[in-house]
């Protein structure tokens, strides 16, 4: 489907719960692909691109997120607007997404107000081997893996407490990993009209992959933003 005119309102439509689990990818390129502009996604933004990275806020059960990325672009805590709460309510969601941040070191800086203003307490998805004594106080911690987090046993974490509808917003390396693990099942890209040329990486980081099929799912246009719906077949 192609729809050059939508509102806020028709993003649920576009973007739904899916029925089973989903673990549904959001990125921003440039036309070129590049992943950032200045080593920030924000040169790359433009117009809709803020109301479907709400929506998908809204909809999920947790917010997935690697430690570079929270970093780079000094991610606040997981706040939903007034509208967004009230939405979750009516459909018998918790009010906030659960906000989950990847990190294999723990070297995380717990004075960001992803920590210090997080409406609800985070989850720190990390290793066995990691030391969680300092990052327990800040966030609840789930050890998977044994000297790598173990992605997968991550996934089962949420899924066993019920938070089915996953949403990660990166960054690249987090991305090539679960796209390593077979993980994804779904990538809105935004594609935002600017050259970057050379330098910034792609959306995805790490060990080639195997290539895996996708389906367009929806393009939506606002001006001369294009974004994206994939998802594997059979989801
Ligand atoms: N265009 C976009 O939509 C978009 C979206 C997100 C980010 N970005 C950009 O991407 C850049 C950050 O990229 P990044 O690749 O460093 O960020 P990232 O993928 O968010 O974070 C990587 C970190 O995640 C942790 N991690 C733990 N287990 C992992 C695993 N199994 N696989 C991969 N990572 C694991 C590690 O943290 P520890 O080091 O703590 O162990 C690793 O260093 C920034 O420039 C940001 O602006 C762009």
């Amino acid at each position: 489907m192609i729809c050059q005119e939508w509102s806020a309102a028709d993003l649920v439509l576009h973007y739904p719960r899916n029925p089973s689990p989903t673990l549904r990818v959001n990125f921003i390129a440039s036309v070129d692909g590049a992943v950032s502009v200045d080593g920030l996604s924000g040169g790359l933004h433009g117009p809709g691109d803020k109301e479907i990275f709400d929506s998908l806020r809204m909809v999920c059960d947790a917010l997935i997120v690697g430690s570079g990325t929270i970093k780079a672009e000094n991610y606040d805590g997981l706040r939903l607007t007034p509208e967004a709460r009230a939405w979750r309510r009516q459909r018998d969601l918790p009010e906030f997404p659960l906000m989950v941040i990847v990190s294999r070191s723990l070297n995380l800086d717990y004075q960001q107000l992803i920590f210090t203003d997080a409406p609800i307490r985070p989850i720190i998805l990390t290793h066995a081997g990691a030391d969680t004594r300092e990052a327990a106080k800040h966030a609840e911690v789930i050890a998977v893996g044994d000297g790598e987090v173990d992605l997968a046993a991550g996934v089962a974490a949420l899924h066993a407490r019920g938070a089915t509808q996953l949403l990660c917003e990166g960054g690249p390396s987090l991305l090539g990993s679960m796209i390593e693990k077979d993980l994804v099942t779904e990538l809105c890209l935004t594609v935002s009209p600017l050259l970057v040329g050379g330098g910034p990486g792609r959306i995805a980081a790490g060990a080639p992959g195997i290539a895996r099929k996708m389906s367009l799912r929806h393009i939506l246009t606002l001006q001369d933003m294009l974004f994206l719906r994939y998802a594997r077949q059979g989801n």
